[in-house]
Formats: structure tokens, C-alpha cells, sequence
């Protein structure tokens, strides 16, 4: 069907005797930013690269709209980019030049791989940077450059492996930016990463990998629902209330109040917000009780369990990334 973007049945790669992907599962529907999570070695990078045809898989099947990614290699390289794959930037030309280059590599006559690039640089908002030359180009905006290269011509498939690791807030943010605008020209994005907010932000469905295995999937809110604990927050008016609010909410909601430094603030982590009608009641016996305690408070929200909270769940490790050495 031309609404899967991949299907994989029992991938599987191995290095020596390590299974880097270990029959892998995995569907992932066109048309949206598909997330893959997993921490460093969990074999996301080496799935993206079968799929992207760079890697010959040892066992099981994987198709990209359908096409067999070892019978019809060439078909799926038609289909797919890879950021990296054609973007062996010039460091010693401008962006600018490097964009045409590509284009005229691509096939595209000259004034076709100017306009282009023209649209890609101003999209990516390196317009004022066109001219300069790569290497003095900002960790930033090299990674905007790398994944305007990819989309020199508009593949159906993106594979964006890790595109913000080790950027700033902000160049992350024009990345995320980036990433949308793709997705709404209808290309869909394979993403890895191990920012769990990034997957939150983008991915319509993540897929959870650990040891080259798939051990969850879903859209994010049904990952956190999965993982079921949330937190009803309280802020008092009155510090000196803090003790009986504290024995009160974790006596009526039956569960552990979790210490926090603020005097006025107490939070208890309650299983009940799988769903929302879990939170409401427990948001309703909260407020109920302390009203009845005479107990005054100034704020009430309900937390869903985060992202991390679910990786740490499912993994047994949390998924904060490592510094690479760069
Ligand atoms: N070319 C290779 N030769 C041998 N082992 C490899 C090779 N590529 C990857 N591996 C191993 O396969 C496993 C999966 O690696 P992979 O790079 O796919 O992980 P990853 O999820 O992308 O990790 P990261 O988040 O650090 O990028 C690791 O144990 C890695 O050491
Ligand atoms: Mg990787």
C-alpha cells in the first residue's frame, strides 16, 4: 500500500557477534515524521542505514513504498535521502555553489540548480550566509546546509539520523522548523534521535528501540499513557499548610509525594493518568479534600508523565544523550 512509507520484517544486521538490529519490526505510515528512539548503540543509525540502502542486511525484509531495499536497491535510492548521503559538502566552496554543485549532479540544468537552491536557502533562512564559505559556516547552520542538500530534489523519504545533536536551543528550533515545512510539502521523515521532547515536538509515532530490538510503539501520548504515572501539583498559599497538604493528597490519592525544594509546592505522583477521566478524578478528590481541610491553594495543575519517564520505564536507562567527543 502507497500510505507505508517502510515496512520491516525480522531486520536483522549483525556485526561480528553483535546483533546490531535484531529483527526488527517496524511500520511506518507516509506522510508524517515517524520517531525513532533509542540510546547510543541501540542500532538506529544502522537500521536507517539498510533502509537507505548503504547497508546489506543479514536477515529478514525491509520495503520503502513497497520496494524491496536488496531486489529493487535502485528504485529506493531513487525515493530516499539521506542526510549526509549526497551532502559531501565543499568546505571550500560557498553554500551557495555547493547547492548548485549538487543540483548539477542531480541532473539539474544550471539555471534549474540555481532557483533551487535560491528556494533553499531562503527556506532555510541562509540567504544572508550564501556566500560565504562553508567552512566559516556556524555548527548550525552547516547542519541546515546538509539537510537543504538532501532536499535538493524533493525525496519521498527523508532520513534525518540524529539532525540536531549538539546544537543550540535555537538552531534546534530552526531544525524542528525545517523538519515541518518538509513534512507539509508531503515528503514523509524518518528521525532518529535521543531527545525525547524532539520526538514529542515532531513524531506522530515513535518506535522505541533498545539492543537493536523494538519494544514500543505509538503516538507519544500513548507511550506516556502506557507508562501511566502523571503528577497532581499543588501550590499553597501558605507554606505552614505544607505538612497536612502533604499527608492529606497522599493519603485521598493514595500515592507517594514527591520532595521538591519549593516551600509552597507539593507534587504526588498518582498511577491514575493513563487516561484523562483517571486524571480528572483524581484532580477532583484532590481539590475536594484539601477544600475540606480548609487548606488555601493558589494553583492546581495535572503532569503528564514525560517522555523520559517512559524511556526509563521501557529501557531500564534513562535516555540522557552522551557527549560525543567531537
Ligand atoms: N560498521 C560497524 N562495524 C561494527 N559494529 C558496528 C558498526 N556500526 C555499528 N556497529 C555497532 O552496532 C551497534 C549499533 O550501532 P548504531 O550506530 O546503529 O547505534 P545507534 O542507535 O545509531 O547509536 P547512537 O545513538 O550512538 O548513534 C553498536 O553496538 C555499534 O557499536
Ligand atoms: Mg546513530
Amino acid at each position: 500500500m502507497t500510505d507505508t512509507a517502510i515496512e520491516t520484517n525480522g531486520l536483522v544486521k549483525v556485526f561480528g557477534d553483535n546483533r546490531a538490529v535484531d529483527g526488527l519490526d517496524l511500520t511506518v505510515p507516509a506522510g508524517a515524521v515517524f520517531g525513532v528512539l533509542g540510546p547510543n548503540g541501540a542500532g538506529k543509525t544502522t537500521a536507517v542505514r539498510m533502509l537507505a540502502t548503504l547497508l546489506r542486511p543479514d536477515g529478514g525484509t525491509a520495503r520503502v513504498f513497497g520496494h524491496d531495499v536488496m531486489a529493487e536497491a535502485d528504485t529506493v535510492r531513487s525515493l530516499v535521502g539521506l542526510t549526509g548521503q549526497y551532502a559531501s559538502l565543499d568546505e571550500d566552496m560557498t553554500g551557495r555553489e555547493n547547492l548548485i554543485l549538487i543540483g548539477r549532479l542531480l541532473g539539474f540544468r544550471h539555471q534549474a540548480a540555481r532557483t533551487r537552491a535560491e528556494e533553499l536557502l531562503e527556506a532555510f533562512g541562509l540567504t544572508p550566509a550564501g556566500d560565504r564559505l562553508v567552512k566559516n559556516y556556524s555548527g548550525g547552520m552547516r547542519r541546515r546546509l546538509d539537510i537543504s542538500a538532501t532536499l535538493m530534489n524533493t525525496p519521498r523519504l527523508l532520513f534525518l539520523d540524529e539532525p540536531t545533536t549538539g546544537l543550540d536551543p535555537r538552531s534546534r528550533n530552526q531544525v524542528w522548523d525545517i523538519i515541518r515545512a518538509v513534512v507539509s510539502y508531503g515528503t514523509t521523515v524518518l528521525l532518529t534521535t535521543q531527545y525525547l521532547d524532539e520526538a514529542d515536538q515532531l513524531a506522530g509515532r515513535i518506535a522505541v528501540i533498545d539492543h537493536g530490538k523494538l519494544i514500543a510503539e505509538g503516538t507519544p501520548g500513548e507511550l506516556k499513557s502506557s507508562v501511566g504515572a502523571g503528577t497532581v501539583n499543588v501550590r499553597l498559599r501558605d507554606a505552614a499548610q505544607r505538612a497536612e497538604a502533604e499527608k492529606i493528597l497522599a493519603g485521598v490519592l493514595a500515592a507517594p509525594v514527591i520532595p521538591g525544594p519549593d516551600p509552597v509546592r507539593v507534587t504526588v505522583r498518582v498511577p491514575g493518568h493513563g487516561t484523562e477521566r483517571g486524571a480528572a478524578e483524581d484532580a477532583a478528590k484532590a481539590l475536594s479534600a484539601l477544600a475540606a481541610s480548609g487548606i488555601v491553594i493558589d494553583d492546581f495543575s495535572l503532569g503528564q508523565p514525560s517522555l523520559d519517564e517512559v524511556f526509563l520505564a521501557l529501557t531500564d536507562h534513562p535516555a540522557t544523550p552522551q557527549e560525543d567527543a567531537a
